[in-house]
């Protein structure tokens, strides 16, 4: 598949049905003053590309798409599925989506469909095989983007017809129904099942629905989303041969339902939303390990920021406004990290409806304005850095991270709420990225050789392999460290007996008898003067030393961090969540002993990044986050603004960012 991008892309999601002619005429001539090269246009215009059921209006959209090929904007061409028009939800309210308790969420918003329904799939491939054949052709298609965020909304559907594409998806996975009754544990709580006939998806019940099913419920609901994906991917791939196709993944917003690092070997090209949150006081930070994710899902290619905002969005409590300078960090952040396109919701702000306080590339007040004297230069920087593109990351640091172990951490029932899936990876990303250290996020059955470090956060589920994959990369030499709450259970959710963490005892030379939660704001010392919260456990060595231990708390005297010689390497255990400094040294130890380099010694929030191209070139990102000036021994040409760097490096105003062709 062609590169759709020869070079950074640069725009957002365009609603030209929401103007009249001469602002959509004004908005081409925008595009072109802010550089601006891809429109990702027609998401929501179902409604109006299909006025009732098999019947098309195109020409509007001719127009559009005419109009921003003459100004040489080239489009994401939507395939217009992301929501169903009142019409199909009258005719059918069958399709509507049902929460656990069973509330039926109506038309009205957006994204009002069972993704299992039959009938929504019907009408939505038609009208992808209709704007296939009629735009197959046109020059300004760069490529399709298919539906918008599926499953942003309603990705747990409970409906019937759920029920029984669920039951399906179970007879698929387990072929008979006593397959089903030891995977899921049913010989508890008088669940046993005679036939799949009598299950359900895990609606709301009495008490803790069983967990299994709850599990294989999101497993089957991401499969779901998927192949509605995949099913209008081959009616593209079909009738518009060549023209690659995305859909914008969330990896870090709103929803934890998609499976995406399965999900991104399916895309042509893996595209990701990204909005900061603003009770985050370092949303940066965040940010960084939403992009490092997103290259995981993307296995490494270059992939696309199809959302971000220039300043504040409208659906978080309070909304605050970017600072000047934010956008372009932010902006900066992600092509670090693989991004080569960055795009906007939206062009241009609306005028009515629930995003119109949402901001955007055009504000409500127009040109005159601090946001779009940004956007243009903006556009100006991405264009300076342009032959970064098609580059990529090579980093010695494994980050494992796996939806299902994710699903599965954070089930109802477990020895503590405090123990969040996200918790640890983001918190070791932190301590990386503070040291100038490139990290990849990846999934458990990635191919490890390449890494000297790989840091196993919170994989409460795992398959045994995970464990013989992690002993061969410490025999070979690399340092590998698994955090509290790791292969305690098998992929079916059942605990490994005879002790924790059963998948990775060996590995560790552990066994822990007892887990010993803090209770909330309980906080513990160890023996290197930081300190712990959350979790203990009541380990004992056998084959590890104790490189930290318990001052006091439940596990008083015990060890809270271990390690254990394995061949070349070593693998560590930490039994605790370690506080800042806590995590920071242990990372320091681990750097040292894995012998990873940073890209360049930096300071605490100016960030350094490197991208590498295969003829040899490469670019070091420096992203200052701080409000002082901050100099970086990086050498070389600073792209943005065209100058040779200094004798001791780049030197960055408060805020600045540069981007180095290293000498
Ligand atoms: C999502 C959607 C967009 C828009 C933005 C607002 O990312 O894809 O249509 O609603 O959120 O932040």
């Amino acid at each position: 598949m062609p590169s759709p991008l020869p070079t950074l892309s640069y725009g957002g999601d365009y609603n030209p049905e929401q103007w009249p002619l001469e602002v959509q005429v004004e908005d081409v001539r925008l595009m072109q003053a802010a550089g601006v090269n891809l429109a990702t246009v027609a998401v929501f215009s179902w409604a109006k590309l299909e006025p009732e059921a098999g019947r098309y209006e195109f020409d509007w959209l001719d127009e559009v798409l005419d109009r921003l090929h003459s100004g040489g904007v080239r489009v994401d061409l939507a395939t217009a599925t992301a929501s169903p028009p009142p019409w199909l939800t009258r005719q059918h309210p069958e399709i509507l989506p049902v929460t656990a308790d069973g509330t039926t969420l109506w038309q009205g918003g957006r994204q009002s469909y069972c993704p299992s329904s039959p009938v929504f799939a019907e009408h939505a491939l038609r009208l992808v095989r209709a704007m296939a054949e009629r735009y197959a052709g046109h020059p300004a298609l760069a490529l399709w983007h298919v539906s918008n965020e599926l499953g942003c909304h309603n990705a747990l559907c409970y409906c019937d017809v759920s029920a029984e594409a669920f039951r399906r998806w179970l007879q698929q996975r387990y072929g008979d129904v006593e397959a089903l009754n030891h995977a899921w544990g049913t010989a508890f709580w008088s669940q046993r099942y005679g036939s799949f006939d009598e299950v359900l998806p895990p609606r709301s019940a009495p008490t803790f629905p069983n967990p299994t099913q709850q599990l294989d419920f999101h497993r089957f609901s991401s499969d779901q989303l998927l192949a509605n994906f995949i099913a209008e991917r081959d009616i593209l791939h079909e009738l518009s041969p060549g023209v690659p196709v995305t859909t914008n993944f969330m990896v870090m917003e709103h929803t934890r339902n998609m499976d995406y690092l399965a999900w991104g070997p399916e895309l042509d090209i893996v595209s990701n939303d990204h909005y900061m949150m603003s009770a985050d006081p370092a949303p940066h930070r965040e940010l960084a390990f939403s992009a490092d994710l997103t290259r995981g899902a993307a296995g490494g290619r270059p992939w696309l920021l199809m959302e971000q905002s220039t300043s504040a969005v409208n659906w978080q409590p309070r909304n605050v406004a970017k600072r000047p300078g934010e956008m372009l960090r932010a902006s900066m952040q992600h092509v670090a990290r693989g991004a080569d396109g960055i795009l906007y919701f939206q062009w241009r702000a609306s005028q009515a409806g629930a995003e119109k306080f949402h901001s955007a590339l055009v504000p409500h007040a127009g040109t005159d304005s601090r946001v779009w004297r940004e956007v243009v230069a903006q556009g100006a920087a991405l264009e300076a850095i342009g032959e970064v593109a098609g580059s990529h990351s090579d980093n010695q640091v494994a980050i494992l991270f796996d939806w299902n172990a994710r699903w599965a951490t954070e089930l109802d029932s477990h020895p503590s709420v405090d123990v969040r899936y996200l918790d640890r990876p983001m918190a070791f990303h932190r301590a990386f990225t503070d040291r100038g250290v490139g990290v990849d996020v990846v999934h458990p059955d990635t191919d490890l050789t390449p890494y000297s470090l790989i840091v196993v956060p919170t994989l409460y589920l795992c398959g045994d392999h995970v464990a013989t994959a992690l002993e061969a990369a410490a025999a070979r030499g690399a340092t590998v460290v698994v955090t509290y709450f790791s292969g305690i259970v098998d992929e079916n959710d059942h605990i490994r007996l005879g002790g924790y963490p059963g998948a990775f005892r060996d590995l560790l030379g552990i066994r822990t008898e007892e887990f010993l939660p803090l209770a909330p704001h309980q906080h513990v010392e160890l023996d290197d003067s930081t300190t712990a919260d959350i979790w203990a456990e009541h380990l004992n060595l056998v084959d590890a030393e104790a490189v930290v231990r318990h001052r006091d708390g439940p596990a008083a005297g015990m060890p809270a961090v271990t390690r254990r010689a394995v061949g070349d390497g070593a693998a560590w255990y930490v039994a605790t969540r370690t506080d800042e400094l806590g995590t920071a040294s242990l990372v320091d130890s681990l750097l040292t002993e894995s012998g990873v380099e940073p890209v360049v010694h930096t300071v605490h929030d100016v960030e350094v990044v490197r991208r590498r191209a295969d003829d040899g070139r490469s670019w070091v990102f420096v992203i200052n986050h701080t409000d002082r000036p901050a100099t970086v021994p990086v050498h070389g040409v600073e792209l943005v603004t065209g100058t040779p760097t200094g004798a001791t490096g780049v030197a960055l105003e408060p805020g600045g960012v540069a981007v180095v062709r290293e000498a």
